[in-house]
């Protein structure tokens, strides 16, 4: 016995070591950890069970029969993150540049397949050169393994993917098609096609950061929800994450004791400036709502306009779209729409409520927001909020115009509860091109037009920039002072704990993409 223990030993210490010292400290000199540093960073300490730390690739061509590495390039298995079962993959940029071959796609698909099994996350923390150039299509196959099996899994199981290096080629899809997406930033990057060819294609000049590093894709693309110095900080990122979310599309985030007092937050009444053309920071409102400490933001450099956030209320786990004054008055525009869309899915999909705070003047009028098709975007805004059966609360803070009346949340799309502060101006547009069109002939008519226009405009803003009008409909339920708002919330999100609802008996629907 003692033989063979000493031989099992020798396979195990072969195999921690991937692809050996000096790749290890080039890594290293990178400033990335390697695949296991970042597992033991993720993990509940002592948590992981590795699988498959055996395995070897087959492939005999190019010399590739001289050249194994136990594990082949990939470490998988299962742990717990604050004591939930988690399943994990993290690639081995020391071993064939954490290349996927045949046998690292098995090796993914394994836990990916057992993860769907047990009702539990799955995180990829990706670092790799891509396609296992020396495998050919065997490769490519294993990449549609992996992504038959996202596809499958969405929606099931919350799916997240750390980008922690290289990410290119079709390899890019893995991650895309997953719920979250948090690149490391100078050392993650990621392209469909990478500069070289960007070069023989377009003759464009671009740096491999330019073209796909984590703050292109945080501010630009909005491919990456999240970004982090270095990996240690992406990792705890992804820890934090899965605080908010549940273990599978059957269960609700485990709720944090709470205990109920009065919760007045005088600071809300302060808020909203005395014109309403003022800006202000929907930030500072939602601080004031949500639990002490708890708020993560997603996507915050990328439309800034909407803000997406988990937080928590009452230690209940929600899910907060908001429109921010502070960037372009809070339209909602192409990418807004998207990211709000987005986000309104991931949290029905996994039993997370939503909480809408309205201050939305509209969306963003201009050719450029027509031609990249506001209208099908806008539209998946308004699906994503339409067939979500999760508990839906909206809270109108000011503005509440036009199609960003309907789509933000309101009642007419199944909100459960509607409340506005008394600030809230809810009309089809504002005061001004609202008498520009209606009183057109009488303003024309007028001595002094620009007076006459100022008096139109004021006798419209009485009569219908308010909140009354829409409460004596019960398109709103309640008007209420700010003050209050966080106390109703609680309660409301209490009332709604069981909330049954269906969509019709379809297949699936079909949201404009
Ligand atoms: C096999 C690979 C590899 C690959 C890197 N290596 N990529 N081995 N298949 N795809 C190996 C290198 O030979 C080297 O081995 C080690 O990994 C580290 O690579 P370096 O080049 O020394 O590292 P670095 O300078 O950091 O550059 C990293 C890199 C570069 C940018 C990823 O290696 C690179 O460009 N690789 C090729 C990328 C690529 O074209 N992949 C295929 C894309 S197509 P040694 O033994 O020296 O340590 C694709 C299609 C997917 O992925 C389609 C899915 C549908």
């Amino acid at each position: 016995m003692k033989e063979k223990l000493k031989e099992l030993d020798k396979l195990r210490n072969k195999a921690l070591l991937g692809g050996g010292v000096e790749r290890i400290e080039k890594q290293h000199a990178k400033g990335k950890l390697t695949a296991r540093e970042r597992i033991a960073l993720l993990l509940d300490p002592g948590s992981f069970e590795e699988l498959d730390m055996l395995v070897t690739h087959r492939t005999t061509d190019f010399g590739m029969d001289q050249q194994s590495f136990l594990g082949d390039g990939v470490v998988t298995g299962f742990g717990t993150i604050d004591g939930r079962l988690v399943f994990v993959f993290s690639q081995d940029f020391t071993v064939f540049g954490g290349s996927l071959s045949e046998t690292h796609a098995e090796k993914i698909c394994k836990v990916m397949d057992m993860a769907m099994k047990n009702g539990a996350p799955l995180i990829g923390l990706n670092d790799s050169g891509g396609a296992r150039i020396q495998e050919g299509v065997r490769s490519l196959g294993g990449y549609a393994d992996i992504f038959y099996r996202n596809v499958q899994a969405s929606g099931v199981i919350p799916q997240i993917s750390a980008i922690m290096g290289p990410c290119a080629g079709g390899a890019v899809y893995s991650p895309a098609m997953t719920d979250f997406t948090i690149m490391t930033e100078h050392s993650s990057f990621m392209f469909v096609t990478g500069p070289n060819v960007v070069k023989t294609v377009t003759n464009e000049q671009v740096s491999s950061e330019d073209l796909g590093g984590a703050h292109t894709h945080a501010t630009k693309s909005g491919v990456t929800h999240f970004t982090a110095p270095n990996d240690y900080a992406n990792i705890q990122l992804i820890r934090k994450l899965l605080s908010y979310i549940p273990q599978n599309c059957e269960e609700k985030t485990p709720k944090l004791p709470y205990t109920p007092n009065e919760e007045w937050r005088p600071a809300l009444n302060d808020i909203i400036p005395d014109n309403p053309n003022t800006p202000y920071d929907i930030k500072d409102v939602i601080t004031q709502l949500v639990d002490d400490g708890t708020y993560l933001e997603s996507h915050p450099e990328f439309a800034a306009n909407i803000v997406t956030c988990f937080a928590r209320m009452g230690g209940r786990s929600i899910g907060i779209i908001a429109n921010q004054p502070m960037v372009l008055a809070g339209v909602l525009d192409v990418n807004a729409s998207r990211k709000g869309a987005r986000f309104v899915r991931f949290c029905d999909a996994f039993n997370i409520p939503l909480l809408v705070l309205e201050d939305v003047p509209g969306f963003l009028p201009g050719t450029d927001q027509e031609w990249n098709a506001i209208i099908l975007n806008g539209a998946k805004l308004l699906f994503a909020f339409s067939e979500a059966t999760v508990p839906r609360i909206t809270v109108v803070t000011r503005k509440a115009y036009g199609g960003a009346y309907d789509v933000m949340n309101s009642k007419h799309i199944g909100a459960d509860l509607n409340y506005a502060w008394p600030c809230a101006e809810i009309a089809v547009m504002g005061a001004k091109g609202a008498s520009e069109i209606i009183f057109r002939r009488d303003i024309k008519k007028a001595k002094d037009p620009e007076a006459k226009l100022k008096s139109l405009e004021q006798e419209y803003a009485a009569k219908f920039a308010n909140p009354y009008i829409a409460a004596s409909r019960g398109f709103i339920d309640e008007v209420i002072e700010p003050k209050s708002t966080r106390r109703k919330l609680i309660k409301a999100f209490d009332m709604l704990e069981n909330k049954v609802a269906y969509l019709p008996k379809k297949k699936h629907g079909n949201i404009p993409l």
